[in-house]
């Protein structure tokens, strides 16, 4: 298992900080790279075309390494709306047919296609969290449900938000397939943190950000897009995307045809490179932990906080076989106590409130003594 690894950040001891579910803190390998791009971007005459060039490879070969794709079937974009803004473009939900998505599912693999079904004439069903948290189980029986309309797509979190409710996406894009659909894959509580493969999976779209759990900033995702739909139109027209474009010579519209591979769909101003160097950074350190590693760091530390809060009156969780192994959600019989969150984070415990639920989501910062810290906190105040 990975050692803690507390020292690559900036965490004082008596902070126990179990919140990457919301943001990821930036270890100090990602701090440094934020400094040296603002101090780049300060002196620009610097930068170099071969410079940028190198920054934008660095990313697409960071995100691709992490979910065993290709770089260049990854696109660089700012969010995972942004990525199902694209999916809502290019991928063809017909008339009559179905889409299936999560119940109380974050907002961003949703309402694309809350928002299209009435002009798209297809509808969108929800899969209702089930009474055991089973939603691998709930998903697998609504997409194989008799009678239904033709499914065209599955777009799901791999891992709920909310509760932790870890999707079997092996499972999931199997049955998937059989019915000859799509599967889009919003993993942003995966991605780096669990092991994952495309090539294995092939979803036609997945998306991952970088503020949470692979340790970066704000404003900088990736959208890796099936080589079967990567002749869709993108998004935004930016010269980026096209042949030849190029600002030094006359004629400026050279060859409007759009360039090969997923990088047509880079967003406009994807030369962020101070985010987008610290995205990198961010990501080689997950990749060098190992996904296999830190999920079994995780999974350890989630282990120990279930342990610990079993048999407590009124708390429930999800059973070990269900949930994500980093994420652990309480959900409370009679409501959470008002003020919990804010009193935990008074005594240095930082959780977060999902739906109602209590989200203890910890990282490779996290150790023995932060578990002791919560648990102790939680008695007390809980
Ligand atoms: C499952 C999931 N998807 C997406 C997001 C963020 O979406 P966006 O990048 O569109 O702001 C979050 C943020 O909490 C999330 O939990």
């Amino acid at each position: 298992m990975l050692d803690c690894q507390r020292d690559a950040f900036d965490i004082p001891r008596d902070v126990a900080y179990f919140n990457a579910a919301s943001w990821g803190p930036l270890p100090k390998a990602v701090q440094a790279a934020g400094h040296a791009g603002v101090e780049r971007k300060a002196r620009p005459w610097g930068i170099t075309a071969e410079h940028m060039a190198g920054q934008f490879a660095r990313a697409r070969a960071a995100a691709a390494r992490l979910i065993g794709a290709a770089p260049e079937d990854v696109a660089l974009i700012p969010s995972i709306s942004y990525g199902v803004a694209v999916a809502g473009r290019i991928l063809p939900v017909r008339a009559g047919s179905r889409v299936l998505v999560l119940g109380d599912d974050h907002s961003s693999p949703v309402l694309e296609w809350l928002q299209r079904a009435p002009e798209g004439g297809f509808s969108v069903e929800t899969v209702e969290r089930p009474g055991d948290g089973d939603w691998t189980a709930a998903l697998l029986e609504a997409i194989a449900r008799p009678g239904a309309a033709p499914l065209a797509l599955v777009s799901i979190s791999s891992v709920h938000w909310a509760d932790g409710g870890l999707i079997d996406l092996d499972a999931v894009g199997a049955a998937q397939r059989g019915a000859g659909a799509m599967l889009l894959v919003d993993a942003t509580h995966h991605a780096g943190v669990l092991p994952l493969d495309v090539a294995a999976l092939d979803p036609d779209v997945l998306i991952f950000p970088t503020y949470k759990w692979v340790l970066g900033p704000y404003g900088r995702a990736f959208l890796y897009i099936a080589k079967r739909w990567q002749d869709g139109v993108p998004l935004e027209q930016t010269g980026s995307s096209r042949r030849r474009v190029f600002n030094e010579a006359q004629p400026y519209f050279a060859d409007l045809g759009f360039t090969d591979g997923a990088k047509r769909f880079d967003m406009g101003e994807r030369d962020h490179l101070i985010g987008l160097e610290m995205a990198a950074v961010g990501m080689e350190m997950m990749a060098d932990w190992g996904t296999a590693a830190i999920s079994a760091r995780l999974g350890w530390l989630t282990g120990l906080l279930a342990e610990g809060l079993a048999g407590m009156p009124g708390v429930e969780m999800p059973s070990e076989q269900v949930r994500a192994p980093n994420v652990l959600s309480l959900g409370f019989a009679g409501g959470m106590k008002p003020g919990l969150i804010d009193a935990l984070a008074a005594r240095g415990v930082h959780v977060a409130p999902r739906l109602g639920r209590l989200r203890i989501s910890p990282h490779v910062y996290n150790d023995e003594a932060d578990v002791a810290a919560f648990l102790q906190a939680f008695r007390d105040l809980a």
